[in-house]
């Protein structure tokens, strides 16, 4: 496998540098229609941009939702999905400094460019330029495209990193490097590190950041996807007490109970709402609830879930528009707070690269998260998996 020697600098680009490559992609052409696995073509970086050899891609749910192409504004075809990946820097362009042919790297759709006002500022992990953007396309210098069909037609760009193929193009402020831990090898860690992407450090991430949960402290957590599940590793690594799981599938519960969740509620098991039901087990309710299932009726029982006075309620689940928060502004008044977290408010250049040092020491545990491994030619099968409720994480290899 090419890839081999990552990590030494050693990579050997085979002649491709500053040359277009022909390679695998998983092209979408419409919302909803089966990916179509074909030759592109990928065009070399330009100035602060990188381009990786993707060694693992996964599928998370804001790649299902985009593909089904719900938010009309963010159609786009065709285009080349994926998000949550990992590999090895084949070239860079003129200007980037801070990576080299070789080194293995995770794309982060959520850049941080480090010279913008939030960039520079401790309390948000928001990039004026490289934020997460649904309706971006293409690349931020020249508004072009660096993927095209074999007879020349522009595919767009997804998330500022598109991973469903072999070869993609990134600016730097949407690449981290990941350095090897001591004297440890990075390559028996590089399917979990592919996961720190997005949704382990989006998960782990709004525990420990956005909410910053206490030791011997409660936690309620709706929706025990992938990023669900991390939010409870996360609270179960912090300490806290009680870690209560929500979830409409039963099987979740199962994969669950591993990851720190100590106590499980079906909604559908029981005609109470389950706010109150959360309040009975809590005395009053939680100190920390997140809303991972992008429903509104489930953010509506997170928020009440959490405890009158203090509780704080973290969203991260996707909500597509118009619709709007469903609480009333008196609600607030009981003092119950809610905050949304992007990529778990990781500033993702500078502290993704320690978070992964802590993964590898085995701070949070993440083996349990990979669910399964495709090659990359049955990405329709991948996505079916997680419309079924199947997969947390379906790792594709190309
Ligand atoms: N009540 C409780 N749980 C629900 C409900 C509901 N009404 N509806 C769905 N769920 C559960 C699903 O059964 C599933 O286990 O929410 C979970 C969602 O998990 P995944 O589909 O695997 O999604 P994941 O990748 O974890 O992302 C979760 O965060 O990043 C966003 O867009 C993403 O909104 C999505 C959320
Ligand atoms: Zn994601």
């Amino acid at each position: 496998m090419a890839g081999e020697e990552f990590g030494t600098g050693n990579f050997n680009p085979n002649d491709t540098k500053r040359k277009t490559i022909t390679c695998k992609a998983a092209v979408a052409y419409g919302p909803g229609e089966p990916f179509v696995l074909e030759r592109v073509l990928v065009h070399p970086p330009h100035r602060m941009e990188v381009r990786i050899k993707i060694l693992f891609t996964s599928i998370c749910h804001t790649d299902l939702s985009a593909w089904q192409g719900k938010n009309e504004a963010q159609r786009a075809y065709p285009r080349i999905f994926g998000h949550e990946a990992s590999g090895i820097v084949e070239s860079v362009g003129e200007g980037v400094r801070d990576m080299k042919e070789g080194d293995f790297v995770v794309p982060i759709f959520n850049g941080e460019c480090e010279e913008c006002k939030y960039c520079k500022c401790e309390k948000t992990n928001k990039c004026e330029r490289f934020g997460v953007d649904g309706e971006k396309k293409v690349m931020d210098c020249d508004g072009a495209t660096r993927f095209s069909t074999m007879d020349g037609k522009p595919i767009f760009h997804f998330l500022n990193t598109s991973t469903f193929t072999e070869y993609t193009v990134i600016n730097s402020a949407c690449v981290v490097k990941i350095h090897p831990n001591g004297d440890r090898d990075l390559k028996p860690y590089i399917k979990t590190l592919t996961l720190l992407s997005c949704g382990i450090s989006t998960g782990v991430g709004a525990a420990w950041n956005t909410a910053n949960v206490h030791s011997g402290s409660t936690v309620a957590v709706f929706g025990l996807g992938a990023v669900g599940l991390a939010v409870a590793e996360g609270a179960r690594a912090r300490g806290a007490s009680k870690i209560i799981g929500v979830d409409i599938n039963s099987d979740k519960f199962i994969k669950g109970r591993g990851m720190g969740i100590t106590d499980f509620v079906n909604p559908r098991d029981d005609e109470r709402a389950v706010y109150e039901r959360i309040r009975e087990m809590t005395g009053g309710g939680v100190d920390y609830s997140f809303e991972c299932a992008g429903n509104l009726n489930v953010l509506r029982d997170a928020f009440l879930s959490a405890h009158e006075g203090w509780g704080l309620t973290v969203l991260l689940g996707i909500h597509s528009s118009p619709n709007l928060l469903p609480i009333h502004p008196m609600e607030l008044f009981q003092g119950r707070r809610m905050v949304g977290s992007v990529f778990g408010g990781f500033k993702g250049k500078t502290q993704l690269p320690h978070f992964a040092q802590e993964c590898m020491n085995g701070v949070v545990k993440l083996d349990d998260f990979i669910t399964h491994e495709l090659p990359v030619e049955e990405i329709n099968e991948a996505f079916d998996l997680l419309v079924a409720g199947k997969s947390l994480r379906c790792l594709l290899h190309f």
